[in-house]
């Protein structure tokens, strides 16, 4: 493949992404000697009923679930899809494999992130287990924990990125982290808590009043399955 063939699929690509069209097929150049397809993503549904939530709507998980996190599903298997079609070709240019391996990075950080937090909520916001016992032990006490939690979220109000309640596995620390998008993610750790702080998050109940929306959210969280991280964290970490 030349690199004017790349950019075609690139371009073709990106279009089918922006009209949220059905996943791409393999590509059309891809040599007799690509590798494997990748393996498909496919959708987790929502571990709860969206219309039974605290204060965000079903209007707003449905749509937030569907477009956003489908969306970069949909967009993480094009792009696995070219690169599976890019690997056996030492034609392809580096400076478009960069491109794709760079979207596979942010697609990547997406799809985990969004299922890491749709998967904490649909609780009832009342910390319990292991975890909270270790949050205060790390903090002082949880509320000292969650005002520290409330205050990075809130540092990325009107913006883009996650708040993330972690451990560090190379530390042993428990960590709120600032990540300013899908890619930007702390060292040698494992997510407990994700807090979604793009504005399509919250934008449709909530205009920009982020604190607000910060408010539901602490009210929704899963704790039991916070605490089924730590507990599975711990594990992952042990020596
Ligand atoms: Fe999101």
């Amino acid at each position: 493949m030349n690199r004017r063939d790349a950019i075609t699929l690139l371009g073709a690509g990106a279009a089918a992404a922006a009209a949220g069209g059905a996943p791409i097929q393999a590509a059309k150049a891809q040599p007799r000697s690509a590798a494997q397809p990748p393996r498909r993503h496919e959708p987790r549904p929502l571990p709860f009923d969206p219309a039974r939530l605290n204060g965000l709507s079903e209007r707003l998980i449905s749509s937030h679930w569907q477009n956003n996190y489908g969306g970069s599903v949909t967009a993480l298997n094009m792009v696995e899809a070219r690169l599976a079609a890019a690997m056996a070709d030492p034609d392809f240019p580096a400076l478009i494999y960069g491109d794709m391996k760079r979207e596979q990075l942010h697609r990547t950080g997406s799809v985990v992130l969004h299922e890491l937090y749709f998967g904490n909520l649909g609780g009832d916001g009342r910390a319990a287990g292991d975890v909270q016992s270790a949050l205060v032990r790390a903090f002082g006490s949880f509320a000292a924990w969650e005002a520290e939690f409330r205050r990075t979220a809130a540092s990325l109000a009107g913006g883009s990125g996650w708040c993330l309640l972690a451990l560090n596995t190379h530390s042993g620390a428990l960590q709120n982290y600032w990540m300013w998008d899908h890619m930007h993610a702390p060292a040698a750790s494992i997510p407990l808590l994700a807090l979604d702080m793009y504005e399509h998050s919250y934008h449709m109940d909530y205009g920009s009043a982020a604190a607000r929306y910060i408010d539901a959210f602490m009210r929704n969280v899963n704790w039991e399955e916070v605490d089924r991280r730590y507990a599975r964290a711990i594990r992952l970490s042990a020596p």
